[in-house]
């Protein structure tokens, strides 16, 4: 008998809507999404590895409730998310002349629900759409808060759009289709909720982690109901960052800096970034006299038994300087009249967002990093 589902209200006024969490939805769709149709079709984007996976399936829940479905795979990867991939996708939904009261479903990972999401926002000036995401890191962070858009040559999700979808299905069932890989990268985002603000929750992490890297179902949806609660917490309070929603963005002042300097390729997965990144910034928080020297240790340790990236060392091939990391951290879209926002913490689960990190300390840390990857490993 399959558990309950889980759903996580977000509380945002006329664009509120339910997460759903919980095993089998994307066989349950059909009745799930049919109330929010003016009519009883839906277009589907994917890509190419998900629709193998799971398209079948959710054409077959949609047609059981006589929901018509018509559907695009767009190749797999974040290359895709661009202009081009962007442009054929728009062109698709005017094609199967999706009109205002229709709903788009983004059935994928993180990049599909950013695309797809995006093209929702500008089509027809706004369509409504649905989330079905199906790795962990979407289910965890990506599809919740409205936040849509693509890459550019210039960066990453430097374009795009707030625009909330109106109903988000994480069937925690795909997740057993992910690579050991991909699952422990969106673990990377779940970590980031107990170290932020739930001391409680990373403990409870540091118990039932390896199980649920495992496969156990029921921790599984613990996990990725606490993580979506916090994310829907924040994101009613702050829907378009003003203030508290960079909390969410603990570690990834320096993962998007990692992420660059790797040229975006699979030497580190943005998940890996984020685990790397929110151990540098308790580093950073422990050199600065925020937290204890123990908290950083605690974090490493809780991603060294889940067997995951922690350290810079942990990054294939090379890493520019600590001076270069530095310039790439500027790039970032936290920077704010030119001085670099960091989210550091005074412990574990007290995570808050500062401007006021000296420059000179930051470079002592990158420093240090840097140079445990070039020490001889220890026995
Ligand atoms: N992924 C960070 C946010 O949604 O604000």
């Amino acid at each position: 008998m399959s558990r309950p589902v889980e759903i996580v209200h977000v509380d945002l006024g006329t664009r509120a809507y339910d997460v759903e969490i919980g095993e089998g939805l994307i066989e349950a769709a059909g009745a799930r999404i049919a109330p929010h149709l003016a009519r009883p079709r839906v277009a589907v984007v994917t890509d190419a590895n998900v629709a193998a996976l799971h398209l079948d399936a959710l054409q077959d829940a949609l047609a059981r409730e006589g929901i018509a479905m018509t559907a695009l795979a767009l190749p797999a990867g974040e290359a895709t998310k661009g202009w081009s991939e962007f442009a054929r996708c728009v062109e698709w939904l005017l094609a199967e002349q999706v009109e205002r009261r229709d709903v788009v479903v983004a059935l994928g990972g993180g990049v599909i629900g950013d695309l797809v999401g995006f093209a929702a926002a500008v089509l027809r000036r706004g369509v409504r759409f649905v989330q079905v995401p199906t790795s962990l890191l979407a289910q965890v962070d990506s599809s919740v808060g409205g936040k849509t858009g693509i890459n550019t040559p210039q960066g990453k999700n430097l374009v795009g759009a707030f625009h909330q979808p109106s109903l988000v299905l994480a069937d925690t069932s795909a997740l057993s289709t992910l690579t050991a890989r991909d699952f422990l990268a969106g673990y990377g985002e779940v970590v980031k909720y107990g170290l932020l603000g739930d001391a409680e929750f990373f403990g409870w992490l540091e118990t039932n982690g390896p199980a649920l890297a495992a496969g156990d179902g029921a921790a599984r949806i613990h996990a990725v109901r606490r993580s979506v609660e916090m994310k829907a917490e924040i994101v009613a309070r702050d829907e378009t960052e003003q203030g508290d929603r960079a909390l969410l963005n603990l570690g990834h002042t320096f993962c998007h800096a990692l992420e660059a300097a790797t040229g975006y390729s699979d030497r580190l997965l943005h998940g890996e970034g984020v685990a790397i990144g929110c151990a540098l910034a308790f580093d950073l928080s422990a050199r600065l006299g925020l937290c204890s020297q123990e908290e950083p240790s605690r974090v490493r340790a809780h991603l060294a038994a889940m067997g995951m990236k922690r350290d810079l060392a942990d990054i294939p091939g090379n890493l520019p300087d600590s001076g270069r990391l530095i310039d790439l951290m500027g790039q970032d879209k936290k920077v704010v009249d030119g001085r670099l926002r960091f989210i550091l913490a005074r412990g574990i689960g007290a995570a808050f967002v500062t401007d006021e990190v000296p420059a000179d300390v930051l470079k002592t840390v990158l420093d240090e990093a840097l140079a445990a990857r070039s020490a001889p490993s220890l026995p």
